[in-house]
């Protein structure tokens, strides 16, 4: 029998503690001053690293020397039951999430555990959905996958543009987002979690298709006005830059719309999103643009051939691995966005970060996106939702507290 939630041990275990991300996720809930009181616990596979991180935790914030450790195995059900039911939130860095990840989003439905992730495997996030929402809605449970640099900035920041049309009395009809103005560096998790899904598409032929579906998170019957990812590069009028496609896309596009299916269409049932990577307008801007183009396609294409990209990946981070401190500290991103809604009300919005996307920036919004699980007075209904669709304005809050620049202007100022 299940404890209700307010009745349980913690607020929050962190599974995968003392991985490359889980780490920097710990050092953020350590360090803050709203979780000198909160109750929450390391989790993982080895008691012994967990300890040692426990006293380097300790070391800055005393408190924090019998903070409590639980043992367990992704692989391993029952342990998973276990640590499930004893905490309002599961808060998990354990990927790849395709291979170590689903065990533990069954447990946290068949509990009513809140959880959210650093997953961006769509074709797991399709499982999961197809798996648990039905019964994640009916438990009130929120299961929140992308809760990272992907795709928390297009999310939210699609989210902030809604909220600010509908303020001035008007609805979104199309956003365009764009990446580029970034610096940061890549883990071995995320490496791993690539090439696991790069051998999942080459094992099985319903992947291509999927990955290929713009509207591959929407609930059934799927579609909309939005076409397949534009390819190629392109001149941007708005901005004044070539533009190219963006990696992240394949996933981020796909949330948004997700966002907007599963609250019920609040951005409307005609609503279009695109996301491209901005390069520079000057003389510099048209061969870069080229280059990223040439250079994306190109690595999509050899990576799908085994025996072309297992040369290189010896030379890939391994897991555990990830940025130095001292690259962390120069990383930075800032993604621009255009909402055009209807009446030709234009709004530009910007959310912007001075710390490295995938992992400084990405421990605040999954650490916040755990405190806003836990803590928040949330309206939203349970199911396998998306960032937006659960935490929405809760967590915007949250995260320009935590330092982020989000930020609507309307045209011209
Ligand atoms: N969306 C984003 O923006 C974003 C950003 C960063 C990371 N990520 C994702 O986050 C995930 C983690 O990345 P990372 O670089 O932090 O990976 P990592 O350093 O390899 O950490 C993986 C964690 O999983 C744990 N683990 C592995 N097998 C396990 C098992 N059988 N049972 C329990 N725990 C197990 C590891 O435990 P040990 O410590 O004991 O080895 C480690 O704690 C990846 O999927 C990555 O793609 C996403």
């Amino acid at each position: 029998m299940d404890l209700p939630q307010q009745d349980r041990d913690f607020e929050i275990v962190l599974w995968g503690a003392t991985g490359y991300t889980g780490r920097l996720v710990a050092e953020r809930l350590a360090g803050q001053p709203e979780t000198a009181a909160l109750r929450w616990a390391l989790a993982g596979r080895d008691a012994t690293r967990l300890t040692q991180l426990r006293a380097e935790l300790a070391a800055t914030a005393p408190h924090l020397r019998e903070l409590p450790i639980l043992v367990g195995d992704a692989g391993d059900e029952r342990s998973l039951e276990a640590i499930v039911r004893r905490t309002r939130v599961v808060c998990t860095t354990v990927g790849p999430y395709a291979r170590h990840g689903s065990g533990l989003v069954a447990a946290c439905v068949r509990a009513s555990t809140h959880y959210c992730d650093l997953a961006g495997e769509l074709p797991w996030i399709r499982r999961m959905i197809d798996a648990h929402h039905e019964a994640a809605r009916a438990g009130g449970t929120r299961i929140v996958h992308c809760c990272g640099f992907d795709s928390i900035p297009s999310d939210l920041g699609v989210w902030m543009l809604h909220d600010a049309m509908r303020q001035r009395g008007t609805r979104l009809q199309r956003v365009d987002a764009w990446f580029g103005e970034s610096s940061g560096g890549f883990s071995g998790g995320s490496f791993a979690s690539v090439l696991e899904l790069l051998d999942e598409a080459q094992r099985d032929p319903s992947v291509q298709p999927l990955l290929e579906d713009p509207y591959a998170l929407d609930p059934a019957p799927r579609g909309g006005p939005d076409g397949p990812d534009p390819v190629g590069i392109a001149w941007e009028p708005r901005l004044g830059c070539w533009t190219a496609p963006f990696v992240m896309a394949a996933i981020n596009t796909r949330v948004v719309r997700r966002s907007n299916a599963v609250a019920g269409h609040p951005y409307g049932r005609e609503f279009r999103y695109r996301e491209r990577m901005a390069l520079p307008g000057g003389r510099l801007g048209l061969p870069a643009a080229i280059a990223v183009a040439g250079g994306l396609a190109l690595t999509q294409r050899a990576a799908r051939h085994a025996w072309l990209r297992r040369p290189f990946e010896r030379w890939l981070p391994k897991p555990g691995e990830g940025p130095t401190p001292e690259q962390r500290a120069r990383g930075f991103f800032v993604t621009r966005l255009l909402a055009e809604g209807e009446g030709g009300v234009t709004l530009h919005g910007r959310v912007e970060d001075r710390r490295d996307p995938g992992y400084g920036s990405t421990a605040v919004m999954l650490s916040e996106s755990a405190l806003c699980l836990a803590r928040d007075p949330l309206s939203t209904p349970g199911g396998v939702l998306t960032p937006a669709s659960a935490l929405g304005g809760a967590l915007l809050a949250r995260l320009r507290a935590a330092g982020m620049t989000w930020v609507v202007e309307a045209d011209g100022g």
